[in-house]
């Protein structure tokens, strides 16, 4: 069928691509800064630990308003090290969300805990604290001893009834904090909510590393103290194995491009405010966006909640035809992508977790019509107009 006899909402029109994210915009005005921190650590030979990371884990520390931060080789590394230094393992569960990323729960099992799902909130995507206080009122199999909520998508989940759930049941509360560098929850930020907190330093993050890193905080000395004795194979003394540890080490080249980064991290989480701002405007303005958590003929936009500092990880909007709106903006090369396509209680891995179809509809129902649209802080606003657009076109 020739392009002008197809359907008017068929037809190919690619007016200008637009990248999910493009991290060269980032890199060009950092490049000398970021060659000459990694040309100190080759000079230096500082590659593990040492210097480096400590002067990041001070900065790290000092910018998120927590007494210890401790660098470490992932953000899952990161999860592991919180939960096992926690002394969570075997005999003991932990809850958490099944709508994350497969680490949130994997870290739990790879601790040797059991972890336990309940249902999301529908407007955040977050951990219900509800659904949290039904499982701890209930007759539990195994005694549970965290509640591990995860700040999706750079929002906070409800710090105010996890801390009051969290002490009414004396289980220690960890956070997820993975996508959420720079969130706050009542003006306290991310990582210093919790008992301890996780990040990620993975390349997509708000504040990323040129590969693999992560990081956990806490404000508790001892826990501190054996978290880096845990990254370090248990080791307190050079060649004395306390206990059995890993190797979850930071590099101190990630250290000196994360030094480097984090001086930026604050203006960039800025932008990316802006840049929600700004979608929220055009989707309003082109009559697209639409109330409550259940879209129709439009779209349902995401919700900052009052008292939150979101810092936008992600822009994800809901809709009923997710997957052919995802191809049509395929097709005029939007970038798009689905965080996630298959909640965590239906994975094959997670089989052994005992849940299956239907236990968690909101996560179920999230998965179906979640689509993160592109967002980064040098996104232009000529490049979102063409999202907005594009999406206007599709649902016309
Ligand atoms: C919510 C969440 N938890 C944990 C992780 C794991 O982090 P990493 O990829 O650095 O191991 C990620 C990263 O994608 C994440 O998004």
């Amino acid at each position: 069928m020739p392009d002008s006899a197809a359907p008017a909402r068929d037809r190919v029109k690619v007016t200008q691509a637009v990248p999910m994210l493009d991290l060269k915009r980032q890199y060009a005005p950092l490049r000398d800064e970021l060659l000459t921190a990694v040309d100190r650590i080759l000079e230096t030979q500082q590659f593990i630990l040492g210097e480096p990371v400590a002067e990041f884990e001070r900065a790290a520390a000092t910018h998120l308003g927590v007494d210890h931060a401790i660098g470490c080789s992932s953000g899952t590394d990161a999860l592991w090290l919180a939960i096992a230094a926690a002394g969570i393992g075997p005999g003991d569960a932990v809850v958490t969300t099944p709508f994350s990323f497969f680490a949130s729960v994997s870290a739990i099992l790879r601790a040797g805990a059991r972890a336990v799902l309940t249902d999301i909130d529908p407007a955040t995507f977050n951990l219900s604290s509800k659904g949290v206080e039904e499982v701890l009122r209930g007759r539990q199999e195994v005694p549970v001893r965290a509640i591990l909520p995860v700040h999706l998508y750079g929002q906070c989940a409800d710090w105010t009834e996890f801390s009051r759930v969290g002490r009414e049941h004396g289980v220690k509360l960890i956070e997820d904090a993975a996508q959420a560098w720079g969130a706050e929850w009542n003006g306290k930020k991310a990582g210093g909510l919790g008992d301890a907190a996780a990040f990620s330093f993975y390349p997509t993050k708000n504040l990323s590393a040129a590969g693999d890193a992560g990081m956990v905080t806490t404000n508790d000395a001892d826990l501190a103290e054996r978290l880096r004795m845990l990254r370090q194979h248990g080791m307190r003394r050079r060649y004395y194995h306390d206990e059995v540890g890993w190797n979850a080490r930071l590099d101190g080249m990630q250290a000196a491009i994360l030094s480097v980064k984090l001086k930026h991290v604050e203006g960039w989480n800025h932008a990316r405010r802006t840049v929600a701002r700004r979608y929220h405007a055009l989707f309003h303005a082109a009559g697209l966006a639409e109330c409550g958590t259940r879209p129709s003929h439009g779209v349902v936009l995401p919700h900052e909640v009052a008292g939150s500092r979101h810092v936008w990880h992600q822009y994800v909007i809901r809709s009923a035809r997710r997957d052919e709106m995802r191809a049509f903006l395929a097709k005029r090369q939007i970038g798009s992508e689905i965080y996630y396509p298959v909640p965590l209680h239906l994975q094959e891995a997670l089989k052994c977790l005992g849940y299956r179809e239907g236990n968690f509809p909101e996560a179920e129902r999230a998965a179906r019509e979640v689509l993160a649209l592109p967002i980064f802080p040098e996104l232009r606003e000529d490049e979102q107009q063409t999202v907005v657009a594009a999406i206007a076109d599709f649902l016309s």
